[in-house]
């Protein structure tokens, strides 16, 4: 379990499929989380317990807990370059009533702090829309940088949108954030 200031990390187990399986249905945590809605969701309750518990061994997904220990959201990383060690992060409150109250920092310092210091990533990336200017609010107060954009990448209801790149190096986390 890692924990910090507000926030616990934790594996993700059998009983937190069902709020999962909410959360991936839901239409305003899809436009944020993927700009896509419904083209990638709509999984039924047996994809999700496949795709969360016995997915992919490249994607590696764990729970967000709150001080109560009951789980908010859903954290992870996924593409892992061996050589340059580096990986790409992503994340998802899924309890709306936790949005920009810091949770969501919160996580991702905890999280990309064991990224670094145990599993000796150097670099994490991540990729969001020019729209989600709360998820990039929350990923420069961790440290992240914007690197470049990919004009008209995304295709949300109707209109084409920017995807915003952005990465943060170890040296430069514990800078800010310390070990
Ligand atoms: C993105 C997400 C992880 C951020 O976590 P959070 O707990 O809501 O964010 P925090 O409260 O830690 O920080 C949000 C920051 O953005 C700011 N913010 C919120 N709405 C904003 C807006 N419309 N414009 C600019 N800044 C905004 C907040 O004021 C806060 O900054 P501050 O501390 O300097 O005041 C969470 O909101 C979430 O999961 N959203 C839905 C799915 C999603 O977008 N996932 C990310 C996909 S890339």
């Amino acid at each position: 379990m890692l924990e910090g200031n507000k926030i616990k990390i934790r594996p993700i187990e059998e009983d937190d499929i069902d709020i999962i399986c909410q959360w991936l249905n839901d239409e305003e945590i899809n436009y944020w989380s993927s700009g896509a809605w419904p083209l990638n969701t709509l999984y039924s309750k047996d994809q999700i317990m496949e795709k969360y518990l016995d997915g992919p061994s490249d994607v590696y997904r764990y729970a967000i807990l709150n001080e109560k220990n009951l789980i908010i959201g859903t954290i992870g990383f996924k593409e892992v370059n061996v050589p340059g060690r580096s990986a790409t992060l992503f994340i998802v409150i899924g309890d709306k009533s936790y949005w920009g109250k810091g949770y969501g920092t919160d996580a991702i310092i905890t999280f990309v702090r064991f990224l670094f210091t145990q599993w000796n990533f150097h670099r994490i990336s991540l990729d969001t829309w020019d729209e989600n200017l709360r998820a990039i609010r929350a990923y420069e107060k961790v440290g992240f940088k914007i690197e470049g954009c990919q004009r008209e990448a995304r295709y949300v209801l109707g209109t084409y949108h920017d995807a915003v790149l952005m990465g943060l190096l170890r040296d430069e986390f514990l800078i800010l954030h310390g070990k």
